[in-house]
């Protein structure tokens, strides 16, 4: 009889109670701060994550290719250098640059396992079921997870791991917290385990604001959903066309810095949470910010949790980056 060679799909979910909590406490925290708030994670609703899709596929959104582009052509090199025998990827989302990875680990014959991590539940099975399907004899084990709280629930490596963290989104971590964040995935890193990391790089800043103000007001409108978002979840009254997309780069702290600025005072009732609000005409609230980085500052971030740069690889007109890290 033949063998029945089926890939092995597994997807384990950790979100719980606490995470529906998570958007309440967001807002609560961030609406009742004297500077208002809201964390970027909560742009990704279904919507929110076509929108970003969208995004990436802008003339000025010069990110998602130039990164495709790097792991193009040194994807081989990476897998050498490693000799991953596992891809790790955090925020996985629709994983459309991760088959430039996996293929070039099939060629070397080392591909045994990939472990998509996601808070979307959707996507980390669609993924999940896709790779298997389209790499023999691939393992996969997806995560429905926050990368942020549940590192600790990844399977332990079955050899040399590659964790992947890329699309900068790095970026959205405020300097403290991106340290702890990268500490943390050191310690999952395992033996003779490498980070990949993409950043986004610092540069002549109009470069950098077009991206984020795009000429079909793609990105104002991804802005904006978190209102929807808040809408739908909590019950919010937002009056979202009385708001307008602002996205700027602050060039002492070289990050970008998207709001939403009220058109005018508003008064906003946040049902599940049982608060009021009011925002002054041309209020602003941070919805993100997306640091931008120098070598130093990829070096200083690494050296501060222990880890090493074995490799940064970039563009030619250096716009972005890919880098190799390890535990020192
Ligand atoms: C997914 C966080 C990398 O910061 O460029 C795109 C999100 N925001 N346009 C970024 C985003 C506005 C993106 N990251």
């Amino acid at each position: 009889m033949e063998p029945i060679l089926e890939a092995a799909v597994e997807v384990h979910s950790h979100l719980g109670p606490d995470d529906e909590r998570t958007l309440a406490d967001d807002v609560l925290d961030g609406l009742t701060r004297p500077l208002k708030e809201l964390p970027p994670k909560h742009f990704y609703d279904a919507r929110g994550s076509e929108l970003f899709d969208a995004i990436c596929e802008l003339p000025e959104y010069y990110q998602t290719r130039t990164e495709r582009r790097i792991l193009e052509t040194h994807a081989d090199a990476i897998v050498a250098r490693t000799g991953a025998v596992e891809l790790v990827e955090l925020g996985s989302g629709s994983a459309t640059k991760t088959r430039v990875l996996l293929d070039a680990m099939a060629e070397a014959g080392t591909l045994a396992r990939y472990v998509p991590v996601d808070v979307s539940a959707t996507t980390v099975h669609a993924v999940a079921e896709l790779f298997a399907d389209e790499y023999a004899e691939l393992s996969v084990v997806g995560l429905v997870a926050d990368f942020e709280r549940h590192l600790a629930h990844l399977p332990d490596p079955v050899g040399p791991r590659l964790v992947a963290f890329l699309g900068g989104t790095i970026g959205n971590f405020p300097p403290g917290s991106r340290r702890r964040f990268l500490r943390s995935v050191g310690k999952v890193l395992g033996p003779g385990g490498h980070l990949l990391l993409g950043t986004d790089l610092v540069k002549e800043p109009r470069v950098i604001e077009a991206a984020y103000n795009d000429d079909a007001g793609v990105t104002a409108q991804f802005n904006l959903n978190v209102l929807h978002v808040v809408n739908r979840e909590l019950g919010a009254d937002f009056d979202v066309g009385a708001f307008e997309h602002v996205a700027f780069f602050d060039r002492e702290r070289e990050w970008i810095e998207m709001r939403l600025r009220a058109r005018e005072a508003q008064h906003v009732r946040v049902e599940a949470l049982d608060l009021e609000v009011d925002f002054a005409a041309r209020e602003e609230m941070r919805t993100e910010i997306s640091a931008k980085f120098t070598l130093e500052r990829l070096r200083g971030d690494l050296a501060a949790v222990g880890m090493e740069l074995v490799e940064l690889l970039t563009d030619p007109d250096e716009l972005f980056a890919v880098s190799l890290a390890r535990v020192a």
